[in-house]
């Protein structure tokens, strides 16, 4: 008989395997590799070098999760890994995978984390920004961002709107992608000056740099304008600060709006116990060991913001992924 409550404490514990057979995968680019035709696993390990026992355990285990099928010793890519995991896709997810498995390090800092309340994610000011690192986490996002925008774009319905802030827009994928469907839109990315440079080269390689500018700075510190824009997107910010910072971002969106603007945050919204979703609870441990007082937030929470730095006709949207919105209006 199967004993179900064993199999899936074992299936949480090992659970680092599935993730490190995909991160070693997605390194290799072993997806794209193998491409549309399928190869056998002599034809894998011999082109990227690795040792032929070893790529077939490996590609057998990809298998098991779905990720390959295999046929007369052929591997070929399944539905899955051909829309998200081949660099030949739009969706691509190898630079979110990256991000995933750039944060193993800190990760298994979680227990000193748990007894000391303190982030155990590595930060050298004296060395400054790496910029590597810093590359993979805007690509990372950007790979959310394109398989999101137009969905987001769509529920919104904004297409009457003309001034967008794109607040901690990253690379500023968000704005190229509405700005691309509503030829009236004029985006201003904001982010801190490392970021802005890799939104300058993103901005420049779509070709949108009629549409979308941007400006550096922080947005806890300086200004964002006055009565200016008619939407300002706070996509996945507030969760890297506490619940004052938070407040003090919301109120400056509130003064950069004209009447009738709205904020539309994007976060991973937990449930008001705070005990669900998985991944956003897990993403508060995240938090918790990479910022010095962030978190995932229920809507009621954010909700409670919103309403006190002005907001009014508050409301909630729902995502086909992990992270919903919550929209307030000037009046
Ligand atoms: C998780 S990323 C989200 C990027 C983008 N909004 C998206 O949803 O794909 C968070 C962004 O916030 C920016 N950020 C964090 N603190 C900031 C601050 N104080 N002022 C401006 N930008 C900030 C980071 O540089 C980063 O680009």
């Amino acid at each position: 008989m199967k004993n179900s409550d064993v199999q899936y404490i074992n299936e949480i514990s090992y659970g680092y395997w599935k993730a490190q057979a995909l991160f070693v995968a997605s390194e290799l680019d072993l997806f794209t590799l193998i491409g549309k035709q399928g190869k056998s696993g002599k034809a894998i390990a011999k082109n990227l070098g690795t040792d032929l026992r070893a790529t077939e355990m490996l590609l057998n285990a990809l298998v098991s999760l779905k990720l390959l099928s295999k046929s007369r010793d052929i591997f070929w890519n399944t539905a899955v890994s051909k829309r998200c995991l081949s660099k030949n896709s739009p969706a691509y997810q190898g630079d979110r995978i990256k991000h995933f498995h750039n944060m193993w390090d800190y990760w298994s800092g979680l227990g000193r984390a748990v007894k000391t309340g303190k982030p155990t994610a590595f930060y050298n000011a004296k060395k400054g920004v790496d910029r590597q690192r810093l590359r993979e986490f805007i690509s990372a996002m950007h790979n959310t961002a394109t398989v999101q925008a137009d969905e987001i774009y769509t529920k919104l319905q904004i297409k009457e709107r003309s001034r967008l802030l794109d607040l901690a827009g990253g690379q500023g994928s968000y704005s190229v992608i509405f700005a691309k469907r509503n030829q009236n839109l004029k985006a201003v990315v904001f982010d801190l000056p490392d970021v802005i440079k890799l939104t300058k080269e993103h901005i420049k390689e779509s070709g949108m740099t009629g549409q979308v500018t941007t400006k550096a700075g922080n947005c806890l510190e300086d200004s964002l304008g006055k009565g200016w824009y008619d939407i300002v997107l706070v996509s996945h910010l507030l969760h890297a600060y506490d619940a004052t910072e938070s407040q003090k971002i919301l109120k400056k969106c509130w003064d950069s709006l004209i009447k009738d603007g709205i904020v539309v945050i994007q976060e991973f919204i937990l449930n008001p116990s705070k005990t669900m979703p998985p991944f956003g609870t897990l993403f508060s441990l995240n938090m918790l060991m990479g910022t010095q007082g962030g978190s995932s937030y229920s809507a009621v929470e954010m909700n409670g913001w919103l309403k006190k730095a002005g907001f009014k006709n508050i409301k909630r949207i729902e995502l086909g992924m992990d992270s919903g919105l919550i929209i307030g209006k000037k009046i």
